[in-house]
């Protein structure tokens, strides 16, 4: 695609693009500029219909292809992330804001993923397990589900669809895919990737669209599995609708109130730092990104003073110039619910440390005046009062210290009191801290002495509680898009049972 593309942009469904049934049309929007990148075709829940119908009827074909074959595909794709990892990175700058370091790794990401699914097509994909009865082999198998949803967000528009998509399809799935409606550039790139590496008609479906599309994908019970990873109201709408179905199950990554817990034995330059990365990369807009700061009073005032001074001075402008940290928010929409959680924390009774959600007209550079600018809010909190601002997601440079005295134990305390458990970090040189918050931080993702940021693929990824259920992400999605089957073999011409269970059928006659 172009920087003026022939518009409007169409789904890609049983191996064909098409317009859809709809003639409505949306537009993707470069969030720092306002400008229009591109226009594309609002699926319908018909579309999808029709793409979960062209995945039923790929599958049988597909899955019975061998591992190594199916991988053949997502190498080609691997090959063209690497090649055009410049290229893409600028595009996803400009179609969700994140500064440019980030829009690379966010291809580099995807590359990762890639890599790790098509290489692990080589790998062994089962266990051979020993029995009670020597006569016996048993092994522990994978097996495809079926026709696998995907709904994933606009944060990381090329590194999430591949999350969930390159290990389903190696596994042998096949994919319905709704690509977040703010980033629907990226989403076609992706699927001109798939088409150019030759992944068989029906295989691989994108239609792109708003939440009636990713809602008919959930609702359509040909549908085995939903990959899903946004936000929380979203992702627990789906578990609801499918908790219980048989055999449809859903995988769900969620957002997080992550936290960092500084300590009295804290290496205050890592501090600093970890909290800047965790708490303003991507302007505060990743599932992992920090909103509380739990701080040990014994270096409370220090880290307070340093902290704060780079609140002040952090880079916020285009997001295709090095220099920059934080571009804009995604959209408009999502300015206002930060400016309304900065407003919030206001009417709850913190003390404001740092406030630049309006920033002067002379930060905002020339030409982006229809940006979606905000700049870091920051503030001293109560850890034990029951405030909204600092226990609900705003996904925002929206950060709260939290002073706190006592010991670790403490520290986990506080840190554990949201109802999320995405990331989280402790910072400390004291290794029998590091070990107690390694054991009792409720998250996911944990980290010693770094930013709550940043995980490799090859790691699981996922939350607890209200964050997430399941892994759609990352090698541990591998759970979510198999069914692992116990097959045992008998060697013997005799029937032997394990538990030590009798064999014999007995008659009437014995
Ligand atoms: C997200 O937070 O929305 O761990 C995804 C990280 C990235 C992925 C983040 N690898 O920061």
């Amino acid at each position: 695609m172009s920087d003026q593309p022939e518009e409007p942009h169409r789904h890609y469904v049983d191996g064909e693009w098409t317009a859809g049934e709809s003639e409505e049309t949306f537009v993707s929007q470069n969030p720092a500029t306002g400008e229009t990148l591109g226009e594309f075709y609002q699926g319908t829940p018909a579309d999808v219909e029709r793409a979960v119908s062209a995945a039923e009827g790929a599958y049988e074909e597909w899955r019975a292809m061998s591992y190594i074959d199916r991988a053949e595909v997502l190498w080609d794709v691997y090959h063209e992330l690497r090649d055009r990892t410049d290229e893409l990175g600028e595009i996803v700058t400009r179609e969700c804001g994140k500064e440019i370091s980030e829009g690379r790794a966010d291809v580099v990401e995807a590359a990762h993923m890639v890599e790790w699914a098509a290489g692990n097509a080589r790998h062994p994909h089962g266990d051979v397990v020993p029995s009670e009865i020597a006569a016996k082999d048993a092994y522990m198998r994978r097996k495809p589900r079926g026709v696998v949803g995907c709904i994933t967000p606009w944060n990381f528009p090329v590194a999430i669809p591949f999350w969930h998509m390159a290990v389903a399809l190696v596994e042998g799935n096949t994919v319905v895919w709704k690509p977040a409606e703010q980033t629907p550039w990226c989403g076609q790139i992706v699927a001109e990737m798939m088409v150019d590496a030759g992944v068989p008609d029906g295989v691989f479906n994108v239609v792109q669209g708003f939440g009636d599309a990713g809602n008919a994908i959930v609702e359509d019970e040909r549908v085995s599995t939903i990959l899903f990873t946004g936000s929380a109201e979203v992702g627990h709408k789906i578990d609801e609708k499918l908790g219980g179905v048989p055999g449809r199950d859903a995988a769900l990554e969620m957002g997080g109130k992550n936290g960092i817990v500084i300590t009295a034995n804290a290496d205050l330059d890592i501090a600093v730092h970890s909290a800047v990365m965790s708490s303003f990369k991507t302007t505060g807009q990743r599932c992992v990104s920090s909103e509380r700061l739990i701080v040990h009073t014994d270096v409370y005032d220090e880290f307070k003073e340093r902290f704060v001074d780079l609140a002040e001075d952090v880079a916020v402008g285009d997001p295709l110039d090095e220099d920059t940290f934080m571009g804009p928010l995604i959209e408009n929409p999502h300015r206002v619910k930060v400016e309304e959680y900065a407003d919030l924390a206001r009417e709850e009774g913190v003390n404001v440390l740092v406030d630049r959600t309006d920033l002067d007209a002379d930060e905002i550079p020339d030409g982006h005046e229809d940006g979606h600018w905000v700049g870091p809010f920051v503030y001293e909190a109560d850890p034990d009062a029951d405030l909204r601002c600092t226990h609900e997601e705003v996904f925002g440079p929206h950060v709260g210290l939290l002073e706190y005295d006592g010991d670790i134990e403490r520290a986990v305390e506080i840190h554990n009191d949201t109802q999320y458990g995405l990331a989280g970090a402790v910072v400390s040189e004291d290794y029998r801290e590091i070990n107690y918050y390694r054991d009792h931080a409720e998250v996911g993702l944990a980290y010693g002495n770094l930013p709550c940021i940043g995980a490799e693929v090859q790691l699981p990824f996922g939350g607890v509680k209200k964050s997430g259920k399941g892994s759609p992400s990352a090698r541990e999605v591998i759970e979510a898009v198999t069914e692992r089957t116990a097959w045992t073999l008998n060697n013997s011409k005799d029937i032997q049972m394990a538990q030590g269970l009798s064999a014999d059928i007995k008659t009437e006659e014995d």
